[in-house]
């Protein structure tokens, strides 16, 4: 099954969305697997953002992203990675669909509440990246036998 890294961006916890967000992503099925609150230094920012550090909104959001702490999550489903980020919505919450996390709860760019795995590799080195083997858990959802057929659950 494919993972995504989820992280609820400072925004999201100081707006008292975190838990919306979570049961957005459990009421689709997802699998929580990781769960932790942490503060993201420059370093992590750097790599976890390696694709932006050029770009001229990379200060900004490196400033915004150390605001306050974050809370990071790892979660599974089968195709997840693209699931969710139709979910979250296009980065620009003002373009965002109805109905999708940004769409319906944010409004500025920088400001879009929450980071989602962009591809099935991103969602595997992600996931490595900010959790601790020992902080990831495999458990049996019951639920999979009505969410999936036979073949998707593998
Ligand atoms: P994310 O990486 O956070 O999941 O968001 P994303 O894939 O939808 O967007 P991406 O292009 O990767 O940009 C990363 C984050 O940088 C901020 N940003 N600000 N002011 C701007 O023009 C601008 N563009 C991007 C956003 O917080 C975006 O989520
Ligand atoms: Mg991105």
């Amino acid at each position: 099954m494919e993972r995504t890294l989820i992280i609820a961006k400072p925004d999201a916890v100081q707006r008292g969305l975190v838990g919306e967000i979570i049961s957005r992503l459990e009421r689709k099925g997802l699998k929580l697997i990781g769960l932790k609150m942490s503060r993201l230094d420059e370093a992590m920012l750097k790599t976890h953002y390696a694709e932006h550090i050029e770009k001229s909104f990379y200060k900004g959001l490196e400033q915004f992203m150390q605001s306050s702490p974050v809370v990071l999550m790892a979660w599974e489903g089968f195709e997840c990675v693209d699931s969710v980020r139709t979910l979250v919505g296009v980065t620009n919450p003002r373009q965002a669909v109805a109905g999708s996390i940004r769409g319906d709860l944010a409004i500025g760019a920088g400001r879009n509440l929450i980071h989602a795995s962009d591809s099935k590799e991103s969602g595997i080195s992600e996931v490595d990246f900010f959790f601790d083997a020992k902080e990831l858990f495999d458990y049996e959802k019951s639920e999979y036998l009505n969410l999936y057929e036979d073949h998707e659950r593998q």
